[in-house]
């Protein structure tokens, strides 16, 4: 006997001390329902443009990467904004492509102020057939071996004291079981040589698709995913001690071939666009429990 899903409930939120932000309603709980006119809600796993823009007025970069950009969303905010953002996606619909797990898609563009990443939640869903896509890996090392190649070139393509911001979920999967995304974006990050700068933002997952479904199973739905924020220390590291994305051999277009091992086994809003293409709603069958 299945009750119908449940309606949005009210929560109360602690109150936040007052402090010197420029942005006061930037807190550790996102909550707002709305996503503003950044990108394309139809997209896939599109995220909300207001966390993104919070972010950028909260850090007041100049120069911002989006190397996972989908439909585009923190480009149209840094273009609101007034901010130069290079972005790319290895779908190439509406931006130019590029696989970021390469280090070769990041030479010769230049080092960022800031970095935004929405990488798939490894495959609670697919975005294409490419076998460089993370999200078509077939086991949760060759995810994390991409995700780890992601993290460095992400790293190494920040300016000293520059932020990357991480937006990720947890996520239960079928064969796999619970996976925790986060905390394997946290220890990837600290591997690259960054340092995590100020609190998680737990982000509510207001419309996700699948808090409409009805599933048989039972679980403790996940309605947040984390907004990670990681800092490049402002020293110059050398020699042995800097961590860096080529430092082992790799092969080039392995997004999700496994070329080392993980340690658990397991330009002016550079608006390239591009004419229509298929979303990629469509493409693929998920081994998935529930929306994590
Ligand atoms: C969660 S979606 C990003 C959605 C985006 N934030 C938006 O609001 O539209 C993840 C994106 O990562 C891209 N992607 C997956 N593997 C990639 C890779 N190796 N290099 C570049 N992009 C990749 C997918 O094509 C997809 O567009």
């Amino acid at each position: 006997m299945f009750k119908p899903f449940s309606l949005p409930a009210i929560a109360v939120l602690p109150r936040a001390p007052k402090n010197g932000s420029p942005v006061p309603g930037l807190t550790s709980l996102y909550h707002k329902t709305v996503r503003g006119p950044y990108g394309s809600a139809a997209y896939p796993g599109n995220c909300s443009g207001e966390l993104i823009k919070d972010l950028l007025r909260y850090f007041k970069p100049k120069r911002v990467l989006d190397p996972m950009t989908g439909s585009g969303t923190c480009a149209d905010v840094c273009q609101e904004l007034g901010i130069e953002c290079r972005s790319t996606d290895l779908q190439g619909r509406r931006f130019d492509p590029a696989d970021a797990c390469d280090p070769a898609s990041f030479q010769e563009i230049g080092r960022f102020d800031f970095v935004w990443i929405h990488p798939p939640y490894w495959r609670q869903k697919v975005y294409s057939n490419d076998p460089r896509d993370l999200s078509v890996c077939t086991n949760l090392e060759s995810f994390l071996s991409g995700y780890r190649r992601l993290i460095a070139n992400c790293s190494a393509a920040l300016n000293p004291g520059g932020r990357l911001a991480v937006l990720m979920g947890d996520y239960d999967d079928r064969e796999a079981g619970f996976v925790p995304l986060t905390f394997h974006t946290k220890r990837l990050a600290f591997d690259a040589g960054l340092k995590q700068c100020c609190t998680d933002i737990i982000r509510f997952s207001h419309g996700a698709s699948s808090s409409k479904k009805i599933y048989r199973s039972s679980f403790i739905p996940g309605l947040h995913d984390t907004c990670m924020i990681f800092e490049k220390s402002r020293q110059r590291k050398t020699g042995t001690d800097a961590p860096s994305a080529h430092r082992r051999p790799e092969c080039p277009s392995a997004g999700c071939i496994p070329t080392e091992p993980d340690s658990v086994s397991a330009g002016k809003a550079t608006v390239h666009q591009k004419s229509s293409g298929n979303t990629p709603s469509d493409i693929g069958a998920l081994p998935q429990k529930s929306r994590g």
